[in-house]
């Protein structure tokens, strides 16, 4: 086409280069390059491009003259959900939500818009499905649709002139990648399309205060598609993840202007949409096998709820040269320190031994608070010893072999106690100074020589 060019951009950091690169040479990613079209920069290209700014107008303020804002949130009938996003939808936001596709993206989305349409005016823009595809899907959502406006189209120009005309509260755009806008020559889903268009609709929303939802797909990578500028301009990204296969997904918030990072929510998909699992930790110990070593139960923090999981532990003569060493849901370095640390402290061979590490209900632990529990469940595997599945185990090891002190012991105990745990091994530490009124035996740890100890009086596998 005249007055265009092809480039080869870089997904990361948008370097532009004439040729495709193995190699970003500005940001250093591997195979990042993709191709697009882009215009010749002419005197009128440069002139289209619009300014944005987060407060409705370009004037100068001096700092006393800022105001702290007052966000008005709005709450999306999932609870779920709206703690992940700090408290419900703000007024003017821009959240990204990206997923890998199936996952559940759309069917989150619609049923959020029966909640929201109570007091607001919606518009659901799909540029991947027809009228018909989300009537049906409404339908099996038992959705009522008030204030709903479904709009089929994926030109960003006429997608925000209907938006001027519908004047919408919330604006929810599925998928930002299968959009477009007609002053850029490249495809949609390009790097310079996709940022384009994330570009109007948030100049969209900052300017007459619309809260815009953009569904985002994710590459093979499992990064978000498109440049990593899209997930630097909005002010939340929410990744969906889980296993298709099984029925839990599982929210989480990998950047919030407005909140905590910290927090997840759990969704189960069944045939009526996704229903909230308020109680993640009966979810993961289901089918918890009884009499078998090799498995201990840890509390672990998800933000500022406790969560129950569940942590098993293979240890099986090797037939490599070098032992197999396979960790699922946990760090695989953390995994060989502690292994480390036990071999060397109370002389266990774990270096003959093949170990393999799973989290059940595919959770993934990086907290150091799952030490304990680790350990455990690898000696309680090697020396055949069963755990009484009424044991939780919490706490840090240092590589002296000892038991450290952690955070938010006191919320941990009681979860745990609230699913009818009646022991607890915790730090020695935290031992101390626990207030206890809740029906759990406390079991202070010092060090491994102390679980040793404890694990030798629990009966063997015969
Ligand atoms: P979808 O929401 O379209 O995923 P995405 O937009 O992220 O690509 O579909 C999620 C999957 O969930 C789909 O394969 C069918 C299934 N599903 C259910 O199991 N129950 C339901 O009620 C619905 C609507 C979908
Ligand atoms: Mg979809």
């Amino acid at each position: 086409m005249k007055g265009t060019k092809v480039v080869f951009i870089c997904s990361e950091c948008e370097y532009e280069s004439p040729k495709w690169m193995g190699k970003c040479p500005h940001c250093g990613s591997w195979n990042t390059f993709v191709e697009d079209v882009v215009e010749k920069e002419t005197a009128s290209s440069l002139q289209r491009r619009t300014s944005i700014s987060m407060d409705g107008d370009n004037t100068e303020r001096t700092f006393s003259e800022l105001e702290i804002p007052e966000y008005i949130r709005t709450a999306t009938g999932l609870s779920e959900l709206d703690r992940v996003l700090g408290g419900g939808l703000v007024c003017g936001s821009v959240v990204l939500l990206s997923g890998e596709p199936g996952i559940g993206k759309s069917t989150l989305l619609l049923q959020i818009c029966d909640t929201l349409g109570i007091n607001k005016k919606v518009l659901y823009v799909s540029g991947e499905e027809s009228g018909g595809q989300i009537k049906l899907r409404a339908e099996r959502l038992k959705i009522i649709g008030k204030n709903l406006y479904i709009l089929t189209e994926t030109n960003i120009e006429n997608i925000l002139s209907k938006a001027d005309k519908i004047k919408p509260d919330v604006i929810i755009a599925d998928s930002v990648q299968t959009m477009y806008s007609d002053k850029i020559a490249s495809a949609p889903g390009s790097v310079t399309q996709v940022k384009e268009c994330a570009m109007s609709f948030i100049a969209k929303a900052k300017k007459h205060n619309i809260s815009v939802i953009l569904v985002g797909h994710v590459n093979k990578e499992g990064g978000i598609a498109g440049p990593k500028v899209l997930e630097h301009m909005v002010d939340a990204v929410l990744c969906f993840e889980g296993d298709r296969r099984q029925t839990y997904r599982i929210i989480r918030a990998n950047k919030n202007r407005f909140g905590s990072t910290n927090e997840i929510g759990v969704f189960e998909m069944t045939d009526t949409g996704l229903a909230e699992v308020t109680n993640p930790s009966e979810m993961l110990l289901a089918d918890r096998p009884v009499d078998s070593s090799g498995n201990c139960a840890v509390c672990t923090m998800e933000g500022t709820r406790p969560m129950v999981a569940e942590i098993q532990a293979l240890v099986t003569p090797t037939v490599f040269p070098a032992p197999r060493r396979t960790s699922n849901g946990i760090d695989y370095n953390r995994t060989c320190l502690i292994l480390a640390v036990l071999e060397k402290r109370l002389g266990l061979k774990f270096s003959s031994n093949d170990v393999y590490l799973n989290v059940i209900g595919g959770m993934q632990l990086d907290e150091p608070a799952i030490d304990l529990a680790v350990a455990l469940a690898m000696i309680s595997s090697i020396t055949d010893k069963v755990i009484p599945d009424t044991l939780v185990a919490i706490g840090e090891l240092g590589l002296s072999g000892e038991c450290r002190g952690i955070s938010n012991i006191e919320q941990r105990v009681k979860e745990a106690s609230r699913l009818g745990y009646t022991e607890a091994l915790i730090p020695y530490r935290n031992a101390e100074k626990l207030q206890l009124d809740f029906k759990i035996k406390v079991i202070p740890v010092k060090n491994v020589f102390d679980l040793l100890r404890i694990l030798s009086s629990f009966k063997g596998k015969d």
